[in-house]
């Protein structure tokens, strides 16, 4: 089959994304599959991209990018043409040939929240991981939780500030943060790899993290933090299959420098985190994660793939912070961790997940 996979994109996880392709593009079986890279710039330009995985990773701090190869891809809509094109710079148009399933490799805004799901819906060209609506609502933070709550689900303290309540009462806004326990994370409701958030210890702090948080998103989510073990498990789900498959859980501990598992640590500076899986917990805990995992992803109707990250307490309670629909696979990511500690290699995974969106 071919598989087209798309990264980068608009939103400010392009590098992640680009860094996810890269070991995507070194991992895939290509005996198997005939793999079509496209890239999708910052500024929003699909292209042909080069298959080069080297040029795609993280390495000593640089962050990567798409190049603008200057061969633009069109994707055809209105049909059942499932033939993706390329116009090259001089204006002449070459045929990809028929696409079998998209890999949108894509984190954040214009990827991971129903855009490109919706695009290729209306292409009927198919695709891996969750559909229209269950990306768009695991998108944003706040839809998110009110969606757990109300399926039951153990959520944290929370405020939420739409532009329309930051623009009507600022004060009333700085109000209803405080009224939670500080310290408080400030984040933008739709993004991810804590861009723009912010550890907010002292009220004097709010209004100007708040600014922050609205410079990536309009609609701002303030979380009261929770003290405890960040453990997040990964879930994987065939058409066909009545329920989702649960990881083992796997562990993020922050070493030092860092006062929380913001950008740099996730992805700057290795050293200053660690993955622990499986992670060491109870067999309640474990069961109850499993338990967890399964409803979050069900209640939006996910599909595919999702990972589901939890706090543990101090007294072994699990609270869910939040499900990633296109969690980040690069070498130093959680999810192919938690898989490998489930007995499924980084290959095998990729694999998986193509067959999902084949079926
Ligand atoms: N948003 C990043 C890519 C993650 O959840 O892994
Ligand atoms: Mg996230």
């Amino acid at each position: 089959p071919r598989v087209a996979l798309v990264f980068g994109g608009r939103s400010e996880e392009h590098a992640i994304s680009c860094a996810t392709a890269a070991s995507v593009l070194r991992a895939i079986d290509r005996d198997r599959y005939d793999v079509l890279p496209v890239g999708i710039t910052r500024e929003g330009r699909w292209v042909l991209a080069e298959d080069d995985p080297a040029a795609l990773e993280i390495r000593e701090g640089r962050l990567p990018a798409v190049v603008d190869t200057g061969r633009a891809v069109v994707v055809p809509l209105g049909g059942k043409d499932r033939v993706l094109r390329v116009v090259e710079p001089d204006g002449s148009t070459t045929a990809l040939g028929e696409v079998d399933v998209v890999f949108p490799l894509l984190h954040g805004p214009y990827g991971e929240d129903g855009t490109i799901q919706g695009l290729l819906e209306m292409a009927d060209i198919r695709y891996v991981g969750c559909g229209v609506l269950a990306s768009a609502v695991m998108m944003d933070k706040h839809v998110m939780k009110v969606l757990f709550a109300s399926a039951g689900l153990p959520v944290g303290p929370f405020t939420v500030i739409t532009d329309l309540d930051w623009r009507r009462d600022r004060a009333a806004c700085l109000d209803a943060a405080n009224a939670l326990r500080l310290p408080v994370f400030v984040k933008p409701a739709r993004a991810g790899s804590s861009v723009g958030v912010v550890k907010v210890d002292h009220p004097d702090e709010l209004e100007a993290a708040v600014d922050k948080a609205r410079q990536h998103d309009p609609k701002v989510v303030v979380e009261q933090e929770i003290v405890g073990r960040e453990v997040e498990c990964g879930v994987l789900q065939g058409r066909g299959t009545d329920r989702p498959r649960i990881s083992e859980p796997g562990e993020v501990t922050v070493v030092g420098g860092h006062e929380f598992y913001d950008f740099e640590a996730k992805y700057l500076d290795e050293g200053n985190v660690r993955i622990t899986a499986p992670a060491q917990v109870s067999q309640a805990v474990r069961s109850r994660m499993r338990e967890i995992a399964t409803t979050a992803f069900e209640v939006a109707g996910c599909e595919g793939l999702a990972r589901v990250d939890c706090f543990v307490t101090q007294d072994d309670e699990v609270i869910i912070n939040e499900i990633n629909t296109m969690p980040g696979f690069t070498p130093f990511s959680m999810y192919p961790l938690v898989w490998a500690a489930s007995g499924m290699t980084y290959p095998e995974l990729v694999d998986e997940l193509v067959q999902l969106g084949l079926e």
